[in-house]
């Protein structure tokens, strides 16, 4: 249906059945936690163990660096070492952020609002209008940072491969007022595609007006499997150095899907200008990422890295199951072998 073709009367009336089936959805009183992406309380416990690993005397660096203590803007070496391995990049292109990756990606949208990005000539809010590219089935937080901030937004269907790069190449070759692209390049929220390696290339190297244009790169199922095993997904800012187009993605990540939401670690990866800018916009109000409080999953991942862990992958329908690369067989707490995760009604449950 294009409602752009409608009548104020006929939209009227659309607007009132899609109200009266709201209603009546609502009337039933269902007690549904639709919230996508949120680990069961039996996954929680296999990482109970971080909140006892680090005590006192476990704090200093390697090099005696005192990490009770404000400083390291960029993030603790250990953590960096150990995203860059998740991401896929030098320590050098990683800062270790906070709690969230959304809280990450919403400050990098902001910061392109008021400080404008590397490559551009004015804040992207100094613009006139801008717009992001939005590929659907989309997840929805990403449309609420473009509502919340008065980002326009545009969008393109979803393939089986990930965005239809025909729209986005024909969206961003002439119109400098499309700024970016939201991008869940693996098992994609919600409807779980994988990004082949020809759409991670076509970003790489399409046409693009915009100098300021940024790839955001939400990789928050990098490690957290479904289907038949690990799903390979090409390296976009290795693709774009090939393209010599190095600024061009930001790529975001987070233990949050790992070990305990509620007491995560996020990460933005990037080149190292487009790292610099972040650093120089966060200066002012970021003393320190919290990475090592007693909650932290950077303890207790460290030794136990992503690839010491094993998948147990089951064969099987693609969507309904999920292997979780966990700290099952290595980790310090719980967990016997190789696990399984399955997903019903969008929560998962470990069949260990
Ligand atoms: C695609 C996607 N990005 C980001 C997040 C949130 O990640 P974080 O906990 O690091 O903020 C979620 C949570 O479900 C998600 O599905």
């Amino acid at each position: 249906m294009d409602f752009n073709e409608k009548s104020a009367d006929e939209l009227a009336g659309i607007g009132a059945e899609a109200q009266a089936t709201y209603e009546g959805i609502r009337g039933k009183n269902l007690a549904l936690d639709m919230t996508r992406g949120k680990p069961a309380p039996d996954q929680l416990d296999l990482s109970n163990g971080i909140l006892t690993v680090v005590g006192p005397g476990d704090t200093d660096g390697d090099d005696g660096t005192d990490y009770r203590n404000y400083g390291i803007l960029s993030g603790i070496p250990e953590a960096k070492a150990l995203f860059a391995e998740y991401m896929e990049v030098a320590p050098a292109e990683i800062i270790v952020g906070g709690n969230s990756s959304l809280t990450m990606m919403y400050d990098t949208i902001v910061g392109g609002m008021l400080f404008g990005m590397p490559g551009g000539s004015a804040p992207w809010g100094d613009q006139g209008s801008v717009k992001f590219i939005c590929p659907v089935p989309g997840y929805d937080r990403h449309f609420a940072i473009c509502e919340r901030l008065g980002v326009g937004m545009v969008t393109v269907p979803m393939t089986p491969d990930g965005p239809d790069m025909d729209a986005v190449e024909a969206l961003v070759a002439d119109d400098a007022s499309v700024k970016g692209i939201w991008c869940v390049p693996k098992y994609s929220n919600p409807s779980g595609e994988v990004y082949s390696d020809d759409v991670v290339d076509r970003l790489a190297n399409m046409q693009v007006a915009a100098p300021d244009f940024r790839v955001i790169w939400d990789n928050a199922y990098n490690v957290h499997h479904i289907g038949e095993g690990p799903a390979p997904l090409k390296n976009l800012l290795a693709a774009c150095k090939n393209a010599g187009t190095p600024d061009r993605v930001l790529m975001f990540g987070s233990t949050s899907k790992l070990t305990l939401p509620g007491a995560g670690v996020a990460v933005l990866a990037a080149s190292e200008a487009n790292i610099q800018d972040a650093l120089k916009k966060n200066v002012l109000f970021r003393y320190r990422p919290g990475q090592n409080q007693p909650t932290s999953p950077c303890p207790f991942l460290q030794g136990h890295g992503w690839a010491a862990c094993s998948y147990g992958c089951p064969g099987g329908d693609h969507r309904s199951e999920i292997c979780g690369r966990r700290r099952c067989s290595s980790a310090p707490v719980g967990g016997q072998g190789d696990c399984q995760m399955d997903i019903t009604e969008g929560r998962l449950f470990r069949q260990c």
